[in-house]
């Protein structure tokens, strides 16, 4: 399945990424001079080119957009391109690739991936890396997750611990995000600039899509065998029905959503 094509679809993300930055761009600092930029975790590249470009391009030489996932950067090639965006495939856990890329960006943007990364240490210790000198960060991302509901759900008769493993799939920011972030950034060297979060309710059409296109970014899937690859989808996508309100016409859901933005500058 082309779940690039199907997540291209959804706009959820689109319109999230474009509340974030009106509310949080005006915390940006820019210099007179052109830099370089990442977008970590482009997907299929429609945030980096309709939302995040057109809020940095007078600022920058290149937008570097990667991805871990090589379907995703192929259709953001075909899809979204822009002369200044550079799509290229690239795993942000991977120290060596993180290391190749020291101190070369003046901002880094991580758009709805965070929450995907259990290790928010290294993630973050990896930006702070490929920064340059008061470099900043923007990343937003969901706190407590519907599908995090739904995989305790799933996984709580024990069914499917025998092929995946108990681990965590989502990062886990705290009864206190705040404190959390503060505590971790200040350790690794940043300082906060900015953070909130708040509670949204998101109406989702093509439930049945958007549901498919979120868990294929869920790595121990494919560890299921074939046939109950099917079942897990099917029950996963029962009971996200169950969790999120269904607004009466076909396929279209409302789902609560805790979204948070923080912005942060590398002062070490
Ligand atoms: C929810 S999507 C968000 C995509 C896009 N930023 C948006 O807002 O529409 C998260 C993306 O992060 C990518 N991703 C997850 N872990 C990654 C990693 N370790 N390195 C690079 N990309 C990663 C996934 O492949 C996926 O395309």
């Amino acid at each position: 399945m082309n779940y690039a094509a199907l997540w291209f679809k959804n706009s959820i993300s689109r319109r999230n990424a474009k509340d974030q930055f009106e509310k949080f761009g005006h915390l940006l600092k820019w210099t007179r001079s052109k830099e370089n930029i990442l977008d970590a975790g482009c997907g299929e590249g429609s945030v980096t080119r309709e939302i995040l470009y057109p809020l940095v391009k007078n600022h920058v030489h290149k937008i570097v957009a990667v991805d871990k996932c090589d379907g995703m950067i192929s259709f953001a090639k075909e899809h979204n391109q822009v002369e200044e965006i550079d799509y290229q495939i690239m795993d942000l856990m991977d120290e060596a690739q993180v290391s190749k890329a020291a101190n070369r960006f003046g901002h880094i943007f991580s758009i709805h991936l965070s929450h995907w990364i259990p290790d928010t240490r290294t993630l973050l210790n990896g930006f702070h890396k490929m920064l340059k000198p008061n470099g900043q960060i923007f990343v937003t991302g969901f706190l407590d997750l519907y599908m995090n509901h739904v995989f305790k759900k799933q996984f709580k008769e024990g069914k499917w611990t025998k092929y995946i493993p108990a681990e965590p799939i989502f990062a886990n920011y705290t009864e206190n995000p705040l404190e959390y972030f503060e505590n971790l950034l200040a350790d690794l060297g940043y300082k906060l600039d900015g953070y909130d979060h708040e509670e949204k309710l998101f109406h989702i059409e093509h439930f049945t899509d958007f549901v498919s296109t979120v868990l294929s970014m869920y790595k121990y899937l494919e560890r299921l065998p074939a046939v109950l690859q099917e079942e897990f989808y099917q029950e996963h996508l029962r009971i996200s029905k169950e969790i999120s309100t269904y607004s009466g016409e076909p396929d279209k859901y409302l789902l609560y959503y805790k979204p948070f933005t923080l912005l942060a500058t590398k002062i070490k």
